[in-house]
């Protein structure tokens, strides 16, 4: 819950008279982008994976244990595309290299058995069990409290982790997970039912920063080696922005509202294809997902045909000239999500099991119609590498922004 009383801590500094209010810069972590390819699962079916979690957690309840039959029909893989963040944790400190993820919250390590956890002199093993689903996989293993660094002049003390004991889905050379959605998405993670304070919730609590926010800037890229983007912890960074950040309440509509959820609507060029709908924010996803009946529209005004190997869309390079803008309106502000956004980058087309030169589409089917079970679209990596997007959990709301990537033609 947001219960918290916000607190605003200024550093005052007083210039003559004029008293000038100072806020301290935001805490900034670098993010490392890696390419996976080597799983079975084509992205669009990962992605799709996640989305049908997603839609069921209205009838999940936990704590279960991975002998439950959602752990069974779960492939061992990871995502094709994750972006890493290096954390330290404990003292004498162990590093690890954790995925970020928006669509959960609680963070774990140990994933990696060349790389353990090891209890130091500040863990604390509470003997509880901690369990998290995924659309992808799941992670069970044991709570301790430990301190945990992210970053220069960013040591959290006192945070909740969870230790590995048993993760499906996830590689063995991924160290864990660093959750960075809303604090109720830890709800039931662990077995006495409380929820988990996030890494966010004890940073602000202990007064490390002086905002409740996260803020996520991803860049386009078609190169494997290149590994762009960082996530802030504190006050935004808005040299990095080329607009005002747009605010707008997270979604009331259920599930969305559980995560970075906000509604709505998108046309391809003048023609509206989704209509005022609920869906989330997701770095752990992808592509953008759209409801099938957005989809079926998208792929008839694009006259994209489907690639079996990839499972996505591809067009000729005379269609990809004629491709029109999708317009993304939020909050009432639109954005607007150029042509070479739509297209997957054609440097890392044999990552995606695509042939070189082709031109395949980042707008996936999520499987089911729109307005159907309050989660009409994921807009994943592909997103917000063209927008920032701000986490503000103290006032419960989305930010999103321009950059001076939004336009990019890097793919
Ligand atoms: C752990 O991370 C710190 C901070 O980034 C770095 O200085 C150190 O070299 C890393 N240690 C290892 C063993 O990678
Ligand atoms: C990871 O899994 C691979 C394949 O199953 C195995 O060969 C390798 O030894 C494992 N690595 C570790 C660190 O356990
Ligand atoms: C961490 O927990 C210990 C033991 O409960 C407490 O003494 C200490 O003040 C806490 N530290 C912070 C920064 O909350
Ligand atoms: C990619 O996944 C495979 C199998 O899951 C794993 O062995 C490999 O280490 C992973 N590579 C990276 C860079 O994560
Ligand atoms: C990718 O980036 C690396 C490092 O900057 C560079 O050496 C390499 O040539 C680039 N590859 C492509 C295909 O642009
Ligand atoms: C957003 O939420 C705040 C706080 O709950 C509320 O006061 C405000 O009216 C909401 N704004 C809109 C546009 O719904
Ligand atoms: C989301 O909506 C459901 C159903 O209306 C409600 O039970 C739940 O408390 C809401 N969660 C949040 C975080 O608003
Ligand atoms: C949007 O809603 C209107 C009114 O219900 C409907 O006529 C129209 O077909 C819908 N558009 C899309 C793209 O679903
Ligand atoms: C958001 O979209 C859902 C359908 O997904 C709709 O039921 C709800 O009324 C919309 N909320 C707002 C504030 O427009
Ligand atoms: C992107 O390009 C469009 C069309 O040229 C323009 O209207 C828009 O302002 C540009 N957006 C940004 C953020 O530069």
């Amino acid at each position: 819950m947001f219960s918290q009383l916000f607190v605003a801590v200024y550093l005052a500094l007083f210039a003559g008279a004029t008293p000038l209010t100072v806020r301290s810069p935001p805490m900034t972590i670098s993010l490392a982008r890696h390419l996976n390819s080597t799983g079975s699962r084509t992205v669009l079916e990962l992605d799709q994976m996640r989305m049908e979690f997603l839609k069921q957690s209205a009838t999940r309840k936990g704590p279960k244990s991975a002998s439950s039959d959602t752990a069974a029909s779960i492939p061992v893989t990871n995502g094709i595309i994750s972006y890493f963040a290096e954390v330290q944790v404990g003292y004498p400190p162990t590093n690890f290299s954790l995925i970020v993820d928006t669509g959960s919250s609680n963070t774990w390590v140990g994933g990696n058995p060349g790389n353990p956890y090891t209890p130091t002199s500040t863990s604390h093993d509470t003997g509880m069990e901690v369990f998290v689903e995924y659309g992808t996989g799941l992670f069970e293993g044991e709570e301790f409290i430990d301190q945990v660094s992210l970053a220069e002049g960013l040591l959290i003390q006192n945070q909740s982790i969870g230790v590995a004991g048993f993760a499906l889905g996830f590689s063995n050379t991924t160290d864990g997970v660093m959750g960075i959605g809303p604090t109720d998405l830890t709800s039931d993670t662990i077995e006495i039912g409380e929820l988990v304070p996030t890494l966010l919730d004890n940073a602000f609590a202990q007064g490390l920063i002086d905002e409740k926010k996260i803020g996520i800037f991803l860049k386009p890229t078609n190169n494997e080696s290149v590994t762009t983007g960082e996530i802030t912890f504190g006050s935004i960074d808005r040299s990095k922005l080329t607009s005002d950040i747009h605010f707008v309440n997270i979604t009331s509509t259920f599930p969305a509202n559980m995560s970075i959820g906000v509604n709505q609507s998108i046309a391809y060029g003048n023609t509206p294809i989704l209509n005022n709908s609920a869906g989330i924010m997701d770095t752990g996803t992808t592509l953008i997902l759209l409801a099938t009946d957005a989809f079926n529209m998208y792929q008839q005004l694009t006259g994209a045909v489907l690639d079996e190997s990839t499972g996505l869309l591809t067009i000729t390079p005379a269609q990809y000239d004629n491709l029109q803008s999708l317009f993304f309106t939020i909050g009432g502000c639109t954005f607007e999500f150029n042509s070479n956004a739509q297209i997957w980058p054609r440097g890392l087309n044999a990552a995606i099991n695509g042939v070189a030169n082709m031109i395949y589409l980042v707008i996936g089917d999520s499987g089911s119609g729109s307005g159907s079970e309050g989660l009409s679209f994921l807009n994943g990596q592909v997103f917000l590498e063209r927008f920032f997007l701000a986490f503000d959990a103290e006032n419960s709301r989305v930010g999103l922004a321009t950059t001076r990537f939004t336009n990019a033609t890097t793919n």
